[in-house]
């Protein structure tokens, strides 16, 4: 059975899935998304995704497509007509379709809506979790407003690609000043020389993870120590252990920084600790 992808109000053969060529998404990047990892077919960490999408759209004044209980029917309706058990949804939210303007369209617009679903192979994913991944770092070139979860993400794909060329997973933005903010699609996470886990606080330019928030939960309740402090890439090699998460990597274990190995260059007991609680704490709560 092929794909199918959701848009606007209709459910089409994914290959026939397309949108204006004047939608605000495609010409000026005025659009959000989010993304659900999927559990046996239900959405992870629902409720966080659906307050940072509402929080999101808020900041940049774009409605809401429907209610968050329409579009949980939606997002679960596209799961079911594409029979993935284990993957991830994707859902993008544009400010509309309008003439080429700078401005927004006045009147306003009904903001346009796409949803695909990716399935994803977990037994090579749990493999990669294993082995662990490299990761590069690249000066911090976004805009001001990371926080927000647009989908203007030049900067990333071209920090992603710089990753990829030399065999890495990831890429981590390094500030004017020498930390860390967070991967292209991911948090960042270091367990330092004391056993303390550091991961960047929100105060900083970097995107609210759900994934990290859950997971701070379950450390806490773990009772281990978290330090929300900055870390530079010369502290994650000379850490015990580093990792990232995100709806697609989940928690996954990080084993060298720009070609250098993290602690003993092995992946971390803590790292796939917090992975196994992530996933099973995800399994439980997803709907
Ligand atoms: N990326 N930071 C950035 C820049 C991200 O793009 C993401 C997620 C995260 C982790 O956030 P969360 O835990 O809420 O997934 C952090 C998604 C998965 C993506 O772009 O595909």
């Amino acid at each position: 059975m092929g794909r199918i992808a959701y848009v606007n109000g209709r459910y089409v053969p994914h290959g026939e899935a397309v949108v204006h060529i004047e939608d605000r998404g495609y010409q000026l990047a005025d659009a959000v998304y989010e993304v659900w990892a999927l559990f046996g077919g239900k959405l992870a960490d629902p409720e966080g995704h659906f307050a940072r999408l509402e929080r999101s759209l808020g900041e940049l004044s774009i409605a809401m497509p429907m209610s968050r209980a329409a579009l949980t029917m939606v997002l679960k309706e596209a799961v079911r007509r594409n029979r993935v058990s284990e993957g991830s949804v994707y859902l993008q939210v544009s400010r509309g379709v309008a003439p080429r303007d700078h401005a927004f369209p006045n009147p306003e617009v009904r903001p346009a809506m796409v949803v695909t679903v990716s399935r994803v192979d977990r037994a090579a994913s749990d493999a990669r979790a294993a082995k662990g991944i490299a990761v590069v770092t690249t000066p911090e070139n976004r805009w001001g407003r990371c926080d927000i979860k647009t989908v203007g993400l030049l900067p990333n794909a071209l920090a992603k690609q710089k990753a990829r060329a030399v065999g890495a997973v990831e890429a981590w933005f390094v500030d004017e000043l020498g930390f860390v903010t967070e991967g292209a699609s991911s948090n960042a996470w270091i367990v330092d020389g004391d056993g303390r886990l550091r991961t960047r606080d929100t105060n900083a330019n970097i995107l609210r993870g759900v994934t990290r928030h859950t997971l701070l939960d379950l450390i806490r309740n773990e009772g281990l120590e978290v330090d929300e402090r900055p870390f530079t890439p010369a502290d994650a090699v000379a850490a015990k252990e580093a990792f990232i998460t995100g709806a697609g990597s989940l928690v996954l274990p990080v084993v060298a920084v720009d070609g250098k190995p993290v602690g003993d260059g092995k992946v971390g007991p803590l790292a796939m600790r917090l992975r196994r609680l992530y996933i099973e704490q995800a399994k439980a709560a997803a709907v």
